[in-house]
């Protein structure tokens, strides 16, 4: 366990916080995303003085020119992350280190410069410091961060910005699926594709959201909950959902997750699971797994589980998959003894309840 400090950091506090009464109000049962604290954590850059300004201050909106380069050629990345309130009444982060690294790989993706590691582990915990008291205390609370970066300079010729801002706003988040679903259903789209070989697909970047968005409204209009992609070549690869890695569980104890081929996300989530997946003895390969096979699996009962994880959704049944040509179900469709196993691994080690043989976990009060 590592402890950060914050010393580059200048503090505004906000001099209208919210009450605490109200505090209180809204941190229960917040809908992901719709609930945010009292401050953010803000750095310039600019080509001439690098990056500079470094300050937390009260959240507040963002002055932009019509002209500044993100509204036109989308050069934004970010990161989701979250901070765990302690059995000790502290605070702590999971795997920081691997989100400020991914962030620095979504920024040379998008030819945008890179943030020293140092400085956007500390824009977090100064950010956590601040807001701590925002962190929700029930068992599926969290306080989500969102560290991200994008083109300011007032510019319309296509090239990459020679300014940017990056911040960090938290806000206070419960379970991701509406009452804690037991199992998720998911749509498979064959119209739309996520990413292609030597595209955006491996980068966090707000393109990769925004042209989901119409295959998860094809996935809602279809009853379902989550969009799940197929490979952009051949288009029956398995790649990813929306927002979440996915993985297969065998009736012979072993597991499946798509490699990266660099068309999907590498998951912090992903990445972990495999680690506590492979010291329990518990084989996972890495490998394509096509939709076809993954029918042919359920049906036959060879699949007995199949799982998403992420930050914003931890580990997540998956209970039932459709398309175009039909839907089939997943075991109980609900979560399986493995993904429960899983899950409850992950979760005891973020949340302070187990040890961390992993170092995974950085205090942050
Ligand atoms: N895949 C996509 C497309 C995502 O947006 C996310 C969420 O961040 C993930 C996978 C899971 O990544 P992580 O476990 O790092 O949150
Ligand atoms: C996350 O899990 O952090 C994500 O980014 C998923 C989604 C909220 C975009």
């Amino acid at each position: 366990m590592s402890s950060g400090t914050s010393t580059t950091f200048a503090f505004e506090p906000n001099g209208l916080p919210v009450d605490g009464e109200e505090r209180a109000r809204r941190l229960v049962g917040p809908v992901f995303g719709r609930v945010f604290t009292d401050h953010m954590a803000v750095i310039r850059y600019s080509e001439a003085k690098g990056w500079h300004d470094a300050k937390v201050t009260a959240r507040a909106p963002v002055t932009m020119d019509p002209a500044a380069s993100v509204l036109h050629y989308a050069q934004e990345i970010f990161e989701g992350m979250k901070a765990y309130s302690r059995p000790d009444g502290g605070a702590a982060l999971f795997r920081p280190d691997a989100n400020a690294r991914r962030f620095n790989a979504s920024a040379r993706r998008m030819a945008m410069p890179e943030l020293p590691e140092a400085l956007f582990r500390e824009s977090v915990h100064a950010l956590v410091r601040a807001d701590a008291a925002w962190i929700p205390q029930d068992e599926d609370g969290a306080l989500y961060l969102r560290p991200f970066m994008f083109a300011s300079e007032v510019f319309l010729g296509v090239k990459p910005s020679a300014e940017y801002l990056y911040m960090v706003i938290a806000s206070s988040v419960g379970a991701y699926f509406k009452g804690g679903a037991p199992a998720v259903s998911l749509w498979v789209t064959r119209e739309y594709t996520r990413a292609a070989p030597g595209g955006t697909g491996a980068a966090k970047c707000g393109g990769n959201y925004a042209t989901s968005l119409v295959a998860q409204a094809e996935a809602t209009r279809n009853g379902c909950d989550q969009v799940v992609f197929l490979d952009a070549v051949e288009r029956r690869w398995v790649e990813e959902l929306g927002g979440m890695n996915i993985f297969f569980v065998f009736d012979d104890g072993s597991m499946v997750t798509p490699p990266l081929t660099g068309t999907i996300l590498p998951g912090i989530t992903r990445d972990s699971i495999l680690t506590l997946a492979r010291d329990q003895g518990i084989s996972v390969r890495e490998e394509p797994y096509s939709i076809e096979q993954w029918r042919a699996d359920a049906e036959s009962g060879r699949l007995t589980e199949a799982f998403a994880c992420g930050t914003a959704a931890v580990v997540t049944a998956i209970g039932s998959v459709a398309s175009a040509e039909g839907r089939f179900t997943i075991g109980g469709q609900s979560a399986g003894p493995l993904t429960q196993r899983i899950r409850a691994m992950l979760v005891e080690i973020q949340r302070g309840q187990a040890p961390d043989p992993y170092g995974w976990i950085e205090r942050v009060i």
